[in-house]
């Protein structure tokens, strides 16, 4: 089994190659080497947004497309639309109950965001509380890594917080001392000598090699026991850090290398800031965006020479063009040796190249848009499985599983 990852992506409509090269590129990547869970965070997108009630549904599916033309893979990611799950809403709903107010009043994106959207009334409940809806879409899962940009890590940091809380509150099952007892009946004696050891050294001097040592115990337990279950790894691994079962796992956050891409202003690229290039753009249109794109003003003449440093298409070249074009740049840029629209056609080059085999896999999506309703439609109902599981786990916990 591998590690499993979990993304989500706020449904903003086609992307653009910001998105591609800030996260998509990675999600991409991530396919190799891990069991990855995509999925279209439509409540966030309610949670800044709450009256736009008729973009949404557009929205989702040319995403959709966009990952897939990207090279989601839906045979080996599962892709899926948050509200159709209802039981992230339901782990929100329970989490809520315990998580104290100031915890969501110091994720630094809060002040941030209610400064920076001025025009917006986030004085709102929904708003508030959107990490912890994010931290319930985590766990909920029992993702192990979470693929997030700087300005999200400290929902990933709440998140942990939500979990340890949570198990340290209900990890302790009624009958926690029995199944213990259970789990290391079925370890050797020598095992169960060693497990304790560690165990304590742990717990009377916070030892983080004792632990690692003890975690490393029921790893390899788990590994070559017969008839070994999740509950005896996740009892004994309660039992060892003296906090109770785990019922969810804290996640980690994975900070991958993501490259900031310039629009064609210099700023970020982003919608709406109208710099954006689409994944999907037309190509006649991609050319026409980077011909007109701005240059260091210091060339108003073709003979005047300019400044690659200060300049927004050089900053494009930095990301798109290999080093003996970006030295053919500079020095035809400061010698005026070369106008600025030449300048331009290697980038023009680039782009279109880099975008050619994200048309040719969005095609069929767009012809027969079924496909893709398809591919949603398989990827929920294999997420779906694995939220009840856990929400069979918490309601349990939390001593809500009679009737
Ligand atoms: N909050 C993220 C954003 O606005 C989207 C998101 C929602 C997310 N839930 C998540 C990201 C869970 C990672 C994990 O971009
Ligand atoms: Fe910018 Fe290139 Fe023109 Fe120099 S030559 S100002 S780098 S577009």
């Amino acid at each position: 089994m591998r590690p499993r990852v979990l993304s989500g992506m706020r449904p903003t409509g086609a992307l653009h190659l910001g998105h591609f090269h800030g996260a998509l590129k990675n999600w991409v990547r991530m396919q190799d080497d891990y069991d990855c869970f995509y999925f279209v965070a439509d409540w966030h997108a309610l949670t800044t947004h709450y009256e736009e009630r008729d973009v949404m549904a557009r929205h989702v599916y040319d995403m959709v497309i966009d990952w897939i033309a990207a090279g989601l893979d839906p045979e080996r990611s599962t892709i899926f639309i948050q509200s159709r799950i209802p039981e992230h809403a339901e782990l929100f709903t329970l989490l809520a109950m315990g998580t104290p107010l100031g915890w969501l009043e110091r994720v630094p994106t809060y002040k941030d965001q209610i400064d920076k959207l001025k025009d917006r009334d986030l004085a709102t409940y929904g708003f508030l509380g959107y990490p912890l809806l994010q931290a319930a879409d985590i766990l909920i899962y029992k993702a192990a890594y979470v693929p997030v940009g700087e300005d999200q890590a400290s929902h990933v940091e709440l998140t942990r917080e939500v979990a340890r809380r949570f198990n340290h509150l209900y990890g302790r099952h009624k009958d926690f001392d029995a199944r213990v007892a259970a789990a290391l009946a079925r370890l050797g004696r020598d095992d169960v000598r060693y497990f304790d050891k560690q165990r304590k050294a742990y717990g009377e001097t916070g030892s983080a090699e004792a632990l690692a040592k003890g975690e490393a115990l029921v790893r390899r337990a788990a590994a070559a026991t017969d008839g070994w279950t999740d509950d005896d790894g996740e009892t004994l691994l309660g039992h060892l850090r003296g906090s109770g079962r785990t019922i969810l796992p804290e996640p980690q956050a994975m900070h991958t290398e993501v490259t900031k891409l310039p629009g064609l202003d210099g700023a970020k690229m982003s919608k709406s800031y109208g710099n954006a290039i689409a994944m999907r753009e037309d190509p006649a249109e991609v050319r026409r965006k980077i011909e007109r794109m701005p240059t260091d003003p210091a060339r108003v003449r073709r003979g005047d020479p300019g400044n690659p440093e200060i300049c927004p298409v050089y900053a494009l070249h930095r990301i798109y063009s290999d080093a003996a074009t970006r030295d053919w740049v500079v020095k035809g840029c400061t010698s005026a040796g070369i106008g600025c629209l030449d300048c331009k056609q290697p980038l023009v080059d680039a782009i279109l190249a880099e975008q050619q085999p994200w048309r040719e896999r969005a095609e069929p999506y767009l012809r027969e848009p079924k496909k893709v309703h398809w591919i949603v439609e398989m990827g929920t109902e294999r997420a779906r499985t694995v939220a009840r599981q856990t929400m069979r786990d918490v309601r349990e916990a939390m001593g809500l599983s009679y009737g």
